[in-house]
């Protein structure tokens, strides 16, 4: 072979593997990777939006409530009487889903739940572990359901802006600026098989759903009987906050650490001024222990009752001042659902009155 040959045959082969190397390493998988969506920063604290009008104990009974009352000489509460704009029947919190579609569909046929007249919330987690995150996902969509982030939302948000090369998820307070993320909070659990099937719309919903939402007024249990919070039981209300982990009680709403309310479990003593995700920490103690204790010597103008997800391992977890609705489904547990409503009725005296009613549904997971 002459040296001319032999160089355009180097050449040549050169020029092919550079072709191969393009086809297989940029070429065919963009062809599978789905288009991507600018990841935007994820709003701290939003507003339910909707109201609840009072309805009756007929149509307590027709939704498939606890329409009983045992104490009727109950206080109302003036707020509830002003009509507002966006009013519904009853507000629908849903435990932690991961993905288990099938038992979220049943618990929804449970609580003959009806997006018209029904503001349903989930508590974050709704995806990754199970079987069906996209069917959770696009039910959530189509039925255009109220959501809170949680720590699962985040490490698949995560994953997806690594697969794209997006900027990763950020943090914003109330006027849209930025929040910085303190240093060590996440691990990295590899969630990237979801990610990488993750459509622009799902981005698009996952990006919505708020760290913290404003509930206005909810039920506030008189008594601390654990059959009674999970009943209903006579009540009247306080101002209401939902999250995925938990909130610092030290710290107004303004100024919680967005990572700290994804990932909470514990605070940590004795000033219980910080928080761990690993309650086997030194010095930790359940954050809801605390909170309670803390709520119960607070003005009551200042209490606030919490409901959360994220604590499968203590399972369902009412108390009077903190409501965790993680039953842990994905571990062969209960996922769990807390209806409130606002039930109209006549006191002992013939007088009408309003009463704040939640009663907790669940159904069992495989
Ligand atoms: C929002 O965050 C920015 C930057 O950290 C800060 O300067 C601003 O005061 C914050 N606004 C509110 C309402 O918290
Ligand atoms: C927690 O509270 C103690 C006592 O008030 C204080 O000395 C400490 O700096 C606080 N720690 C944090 C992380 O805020």
């Amino acid at each position: 072979m002459s040296p001319n040959v032999k160089y355009s045959l180097y050449t040549l082969g050169a020029i092919a593997t550079i072709g191969f190397i393009y086809l297989f390493a940029f070429y065919l998988p963009q062809l599978f990777i789905p288009e991507s969506r600018e990841i935007e920063g994820i709003v701290k604290v939003g507003e339910l939006g909707s109201s609840l009008v009072p309805i009756s104990s007929k149509r307590v009974k027709e939704l498939g409530m606890n329409s009983d009352i045992s104490n009727l000489d109950i206080e109302i509460d003036a707020e509830i009487q002003a009509k507002k704009s966006n009013e519904v029947e009853r507000l629908i919190f849903v435990g932690d889903i991961h993905g288990h579609y099938v038992e979220f569909r049943k618990l929804l046929r449970q609580v003959k739940f009806n997006p018209e007249t029904d503001h349903l919330l989930v508590m974050g987690d709704f995806i990754t572990k199970g079987p069906d995150s996209l069917k959770v996902l696009d039910y959530l969509i189509d039925h255009d359901i109220d959501c809170i982030f949680g720590n699962h939302e985040y490490y698949v948000m995560n994953n997806y802006a690594t697969f794209h090369g997006l900027k990763s998820p950020h943090f914003m307070n109330e006027t849209n600026e930025m929040l910085s993320i303190k240093d060590g909070g996440f691990n990295s659990d590899p969630e990237f098989l979801l990610a990488k099937k993750l459509q622009p719309k799902h981005i698009k919903y996952i990006n919505q759903c708020t760290i913290i939402k404003k509930l206005g007024q909810v039920p506030f249990h008189k008594f601390n009987d654990r059959k009674d919070l999970k009943v209903g039981g006579d009540s009247n209300s306080l101002p209401g906050y939902a999250v995925h982990a938990g909130l610092r009680w030290d710290l107004s709403i303004e100024d919680q650490e967005p990572i700290e309310c994804l990932e909470m479990r514990s605070y940590i003593g004795p000033n219980f001024n910080e928080t761990t995700d690993d309650p086997d920490t030194d010095n930790a103690v359940s954050w809801s222990k605390i909170w309670n204790s803390k709520q119960k010597i607070a003005a009551k103008k200042d209490a606030k009752i919490i409901y959360y997800g994220h604590e499968a391992r203590r399972g369902l977890n009412l108390r009077k001042y903190s409501k965790g609705l993680d039953s842990g489904c994905d571990g062969g547990g209960k996922l769990s659902a807390m209806v409130i409503w606002l039930q109209e009725a006549l006191n002992s005296k013939g007088k009408p009155v309003t009463l704040y009613r939640e009663q907790v549904h669940q159904v069992s997971c495989k």
